[in-house]
């Protein structure tokens, strides 16, 4: 098949979202400039903006509105194509293309292989693309945004249907890309000077490589062999899946960080169960138990829903009582958001915007609080930090992660960007850390 020939367009890709869709907009720019294509850095440079979108929550969907909004202005000046693509592409699919008439096209997650066909075939008419297809569909053309962490996609969908959920309906069932074309991403990374990969996927415990049928455990253990790759992180893993196998594999490793993103989402054994999410608090304070006890520097990482259909405040005290228990380094915190075609859009027992956004405010508060003790304490510390560049606060200094994946602020007198650095702590805030590197 000859390329099509986009040489013309020029194209800006707009990012809302998880990690995911930041790896699959990578993939968008790669397979538009291998068409001829030409990344610009500003909507009103181009002549096609992609919107990657997010159907988490209402919020998220929010955003597309108003970005679409401000950029319907700039349509009736030039001619350009407005596209939108991720979850809510897929969810929405020709309703957007009815009620948004500055909309071009409309293309889902598992089709993002067909954009420059179809650019090039329907570039005077609009065109939606959002089929689902049961088997990986690898897309090797990719246009990195940063040169220092590298995400490498390994599954895609999710089987789980927690009933607050719409990503079984914007990313549909699980599929798993073969291991081989995962280890040779790892591998070109590492080769191209890349110090860290990222392992995304919806649920990526439930790996299973499609053409041996070994797990994730096996798959981590392969990466983990990529020489000169020093840190390796994956995301998002479920706790119903984290079995003894995985906790081995962690401990063992040469470079799987001890870190882990562990979303437990409510404190409360009843709002657990009407989540559907697979596990009760009991079993996951287990898991928490451990990995504690197998890594004792392990840093956790968690979501929480407040405001979930029925959630009383002593279930809601429960969750809080979690945090105190757990005390992770870090949280995502939500107020529920009924989503469309989830269970619990249909459930009763809604909780008034006022509870909810109070209770919000209590989860952060107590976790900030939390975060300060924990984060005072490593004042004097000495961290291993991968330099990502310099902070958009202050272009004196630099910014990096940890192997907790805490943001570190330091100065320095030599270039950092893209190396590990040995940061000496200095101070601490509940968010970050502040340190100096050795002259
Ligand atoms: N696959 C991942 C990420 C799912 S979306 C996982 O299973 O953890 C990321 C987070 O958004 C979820 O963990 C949850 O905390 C939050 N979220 C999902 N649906 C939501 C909803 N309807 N309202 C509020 N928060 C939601
Ligand atoms: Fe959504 Fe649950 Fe699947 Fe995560 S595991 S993507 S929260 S349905
Ligand atoms: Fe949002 Fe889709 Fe990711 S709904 S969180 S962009 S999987």
């Amino acid at each position: 098949m000859t390329q099509p020939d986009l040489t013309g367009i020029k194209f800006f890709i707009q990012t809302f979202g998880c990690q995911m869709n930041e790896n699959d907009s990578e993939h968008i720019a790669g397979i538009l400039s291998a068409a001829g294509a030409r990344p610009v850095t500003a909507p009103d440079e181009s002549n096609l903006v992609v919107i990657n979108t997010c159907a988490v929550r209402e919020k998220s969907v929010e955003k597309l509105y108003s970005l679409l909004g401000r950029l319907s202005k700039f349509k009736k000046d030039k001619e350009y194509l407005i596209g939108v693509a991720g979850c809510v592409a897929q969810l929405y699919r020709s309703d957007i293309l009815e009620k948004k008439p500055c909309v071009d096209f409309v293309i889902g997650p598992d089709n993002y292989w067909k954009l420059p066909e179809m650019l090039k075939s329907h570039f005077q008419e609009k065109f939606i693309a959002t089929q689902w297809y049961r088997d990986w569909h690898e897309i090797p053309e990719i246009q990195r945004t940063t040169a220092v962490s590298g995400y490498i996609t390994v599954m895609e969908g999710c089987n789980n249907f927690c009933s607050y959920c719409v990503v079984p309906f914007t990313r549909g069932r699980e599929k798993f890309r073969p291991a081989q074309n995962i280890l040779s991403e790892a591998e070109n990374l590492a080769s191209m000077g890349y110090l860290e990969v990222q392992l995304l996927g919806q649920n990526v415990n439930s790996y299973r490589d499609p053409e041996t049928g070994t797990g994730f455990s096996a798959l981590l253990e392969a990466v983990d062999q990529v020489q000169d790759l020093v840190w390796i992180r994956f995301i998002t893993s479920h706790p119903k899946n984290i079995d003894p196998q995985l906790i081995h594999t962690m401990q063992q490793a040469k470079s799987i960080c001890h870190q882990l993103h562990l979303p437990i989402q409510a404190g409360s054994e009843a709002v657990l169960k009407r989540m559907n999410r697979g596990y009760s608090r009991k079993e996951y304070m287990a898991v928490i138990s451990h990995l504690k006890d197998a890594m004792p520097d392990i840093a956790l990482s968690t979501d929480i829903i407040v405001g979930f259909p029925g959630e009383t405040e002593a279930d809601f005290q429960q969750t809080l009582d979690v945090l105190e228990q757990v005390r992770y380094t870090n949280i995502f915190s939500f107020r529920y958001s009924a989503r469309p075609l989830t269970a619990a859009s249909r459930m009763e027992g809604s909780i008034p915007l006022e509870i909810k956004k109070e209770r919000l405010q209590r989860v952060q508060d107590l976790q900030k609080k939390l975060q300060s003790e924990m984060n005072q304490a490593k004042v004097g510390k000495i961290y291993d930090v991968l330099c990502h560049g310099k902070s958009k606060k202050d272009p004196q200094v630099y910014s990096g992660r940890n192997y907790a994946h805490q943001v570190v602020n330091f100065s320095s007198g030599q270039e950092c960007e893209g190396k590990f650095i040995r940061v000496h702590i200095t101070g601490s805030g509940p968010y970050s850390l502040k340190g100096r590197a050795p002259d």
